[in-house]
């Protein structure tokens, strides 16, 4: 993975890039939740657009694929009035052996202005970002297992909605961290706020003790897991990234981790439930649950467009 210096910031310490929520400050995550903020009516207005991004070409290059993070994105350029260009992948010409930087090239020469990228390969993005002229910018929509900083900034934009100040909370991520960008983007994000209280929650082969040199707490059983927590964060059994039997099989996991009505009654009784979707119910998340008054879930989704239109106009504004 490339991570020299921190490319993703100017000398005056302005996102150009979003990389990862690894190595921004306070100062950088809350002004784009505060930013986003200012977004969140626009989706309330009849005509939902403004014109921050009039002029600008955003193109969204997804090498995995995505429901939400593409489409939110998509919507989010559309309301900051930018021309939007989503790239077929699999029709593109990366199938007949076009390098990525190649792809990269000739995209920019057709006037691209930000790349919305992601990629199954951790550090692609920042290979790019490095790669690109000073007035093109590269947003990370997901890379590997490494950081998914939109999906981290839009569930401390939920988190600060419904519970306030992060200073107060605890947090608990739950499942698969060992391959979750998610949940790296998250405890990255949650501790840079001050969150006092993040634990990871899960089976050892799913979340390894040395998770702790991050600043969560390690737990091996829900119980103690999600006791007396704020925030929920159930994640999903990454399959396709694991490379062995890291499970006996679906239902052991849901017997000992699946998020149920009754095992939430060991959270706070306000407690909300998270989760980046796509969720699997029945596997770490009971539809009682996902579906019941303390779910976000769909709310998460919402404010990702708020969320994006402000990483998107922040580093369109700022000079490389
Ligand atoms: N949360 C998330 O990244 O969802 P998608 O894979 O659908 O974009």
């Amino acid at each position: 993975m490339i991570t020299r210096g921190n490319p993703q910031l100017n000398r005056n310490g302005e996102l150009i890039h979003l990389l990862s929520t690894e190595g921004l400050g306070k100062a950088n995550i809350n002004h784009i939740l505060d930013t986003a903020t200012n977004f969140v009516s626009v989706s309330d207005r009849d005509v939902k657009k403004v014109p921050l991004l009039r002029g600008k070409s955003v193109f969204n290059l997804f090498f995995e694929n995505s429901t939400r993070t593409r489409t939110t994105f998509d919507i989010a350029a559309t309301r900051l009035s930018a021309d939007v260009v989503n790239l077929d992948i699999a029709r593109s010409s990366t199938s007949k052996g076009e390098s990525l930087l190649d792809t990269i090239d000739n995209l920019t020469a057709m006037a691209a202005d930000v790349f919305v990228m992601r990629h199954s390969e951790s550090g692609a993005p920042y290979l790019v970002a490095q790669h690109v002229p000073k007035h093109v910018h590269v947003i990370n929509a997901g890379d590997g297992r490494h950081a998914h900083p939109t999906q981290a900034l839009l569930d401390m934009y939920t988190i600060r909605h419904f519970k306030g100040d992060i200073h107060n909370l605890s947090v608990a991520i739950v499942g698969d961290v060992l391959h979750s960008r998610v949940a790296r983007s998250n405890i990255h994000a949650l501790t840079t706020l001050g969150c006092p209280d993040v634990r990871v929650v899960g089976p050892r082969t799913l979340v390894p003790s040395d998770m702790a040199h991050m600043g969560a707490r390690v737990c091996h059983t829900l119980e103690e897991g999600i006791r007396d927590a704020d925030v929920v964060i159930a994640l999903r059994l990454q399959n396709e990234r694991m490379s062995g039997a890291l499970l006996p099989s679906s239902q052991e996991y849901f017997k000992h981790f699946g998020l149920t009505t009754e095992r939430m009654k060991w959270a706070k009784s306000d407690a909300i439930v998270m989760h980046p979707g796509p969720i699997n119910r029945g596997v770490e998340i009971d539809s009682a649950v996902a579906d019941g008054p303390q779910a976000v879930i769909l709310s998460q989704v919402t404010f990702g467009i708020a969320v994006r239109m402000a990483v998107m106009s922040i580093v369109a504004g700022n000079e490389g």
